[in-house]
């Protein structure tokens, strides 16, 4: 049979009445996309919900201005949209529409079955409103898009969710720079990042310096935020918010000259509270059995707290001094200047290692700007930068330790 767009399928079991399959299986991102005004009490005191499939009404930067609904209606098939790296929830798609996309019988290549996926709520991080017609109307984006993916348990890139883990494989810039709202320059810009990396100040003081995006899990026991530590998680998500992902509320910093007000009402500020409960509660995933040397990780532990002396900043416990207001200076850990200096401290902070390896979803590039592709190449920095020396037997048994962590 000829593959045919999942439109089709849904609606010819919709019309079935199938009971096992219903499109309203799906989690209804109109209930929670902010930009219909449902915040009232308790809509949006979830803040999975929020963290999932709430745009803050960041609607009118991304189909408004940059006309992505026109971009994805016109040329974005599931086949084009995984390869730049956008994940889909197999749990949002009904059991039939699983076995017709397994069975070959929906079309991936067609834009519009992008549009009908987007109808059920199963593309991590873009939310869409799909009118009667099947057209797309509105689509704006959420925490999920960068800080989401999935276990591909289904296919590749299809799966259920792993919130809080970074989407390394998201080439936000290329998404970005299919807008017809933009310069060839800004283009060229976004076009230049590649997966895995993003740059939060570029549209701020069109500097260009993109950094790895991190994971947004284990940081309960963490004082201060982002590589720069520029402060704790809730100041972080509403600078995202409203001054990347362009939801309605008022952000200022007078540190980094930021003052960004998109027009009310404030969609964004009565949801830091359950956001940040949610993001602090997602934990680091454990090392996967197999996917290290468990004696050389017990040995290489002793290698990080003693000889290598990384535990003079990683801490015990949080693996990070930034709790004890400890930050360092770029050249103190021999790290290129150039973005700490657009942020609001200037320097970088110890970052809390957490989740490093978990193939195929993190598996680096380490670093703020992704400078060590390896765990082996993080460790080389620092012997060069602290003249340490390690033997070979040392400098392994250091990575199967921090693949365990
Ligand atoms: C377009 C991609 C993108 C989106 C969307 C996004 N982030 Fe981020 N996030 C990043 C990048 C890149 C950084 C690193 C910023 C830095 O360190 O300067 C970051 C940093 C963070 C951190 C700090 C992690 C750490 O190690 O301290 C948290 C927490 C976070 N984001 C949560 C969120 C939340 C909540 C939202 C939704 C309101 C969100 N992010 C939306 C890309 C994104
Ligand atoms: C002087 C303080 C200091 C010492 C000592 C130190 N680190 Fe770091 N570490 C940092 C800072 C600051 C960063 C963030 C740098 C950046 O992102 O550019 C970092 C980042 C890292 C990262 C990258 C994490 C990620 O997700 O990007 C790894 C891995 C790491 N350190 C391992 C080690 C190991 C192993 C040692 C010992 C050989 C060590 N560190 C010693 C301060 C230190």
């Amino acid at each position: 049979m000829r593959p045919i767009p999942l439109f089709v399928v849904i609606g010819t079991l919709a019309a079935c009445g199938g009971s096992d399959v219903s499109i309203s299986l799906a989690p209804p991102p109109s209930e929670a996309a902010s930009s219909k005004g449902g915040h009232g009490p308790g809509a949006l005191s979830d803040g999975k919900t929020i963290f999932r499939y709430d745009t803050f009404g960041d609607e009118t930067f991304w189909t408004d201005t940059l006309r992505m609904h026109e971009v994805i209606a016109s040329g974005v098939s599931p086949a084009t949209a995984l390869k730049v790296g956008l994940k889909v929830d197999a749990d949002a798609l009904p059991a039939a529409v699983k076995q017709r996309i397994a069975d070959g019988t929906v079309d991936l290549n067609s834009p519009a079955t992008t549009v009908a996926l987007l109808k059920l709520g199963a593309v991590v991080g873009v939310v869409g409103s799909v009118n009667e017609r099947d057209s797309l109307t509105r689509v704006g984006i959420t925490c999920a898009l960068c800080h989401s993916t999935v276990d591909d348990g289904f296919a590749p890139g299809i799966g259920t969710r792993l919130d809080g883990w970074a989407n390394r494989d998201l080439d936000v810039g290329a998404i970005v720079s299919l807008s017809p709202a933009l310069t060839a320059a800004q283009k060229a810009v976004y076009g230049s990042w590649g997966p895995g990396m993003y740059d939060p100040r570029y549209n701020i003081d069109g500097k260009n310096t993109p950094i790895v995006i991190p994971p947004a899990f284990g940081l309960r026991h963490i004082a201060r935020e982002v590589y720069t530590g520029d402060g704790p998680v809730s100041y972080w998500n509403a600078y995202v918010a409203i001054t990347q992902m362009h939801g309605h509320g008022h952000f200022a910093d007078p540190r980094i000259g930021v003052d960004v007000n998109n027009s009310p009402p404030d969609l964004v500020s009565s949801k830091l509270a359950a956001l940040r409960q949610y993001q602090l509660s997602l934990e680091a995933p454990e090392p996967r059995a197999g996917s290290y040397d468990r004696e050389a990780a017990r040995r290489g532990r002793v290698v990080f707290q003693g000889v290598a002396r990384c535990s003079s900043c990683h801490i015990a416990g949080s693996l990070s001094d930034v709790n004890i207001g400890r930050l360092h200076s770029p050249a103190e850990v021999g790290q290129d200047p150039a973005y700490a200096l657009r942020s609001a401290t200037k320097l970088y902070r110890t970052t809390p290692l957490r989740g490093l390896w978990n193939p195929p979803q993190l598996d680096g590039p380490y670093f703020h700007d992704g400078n060590a592709k390896t765990l082996d190449a993080t460790v080389s920095h620092y012997e060069q930068l602290f003249d340490l020396s390690l033997t070979d037997r040392q400098r392994r048994d250091l990575v199967e330790y921090l693949k365990t962590l």
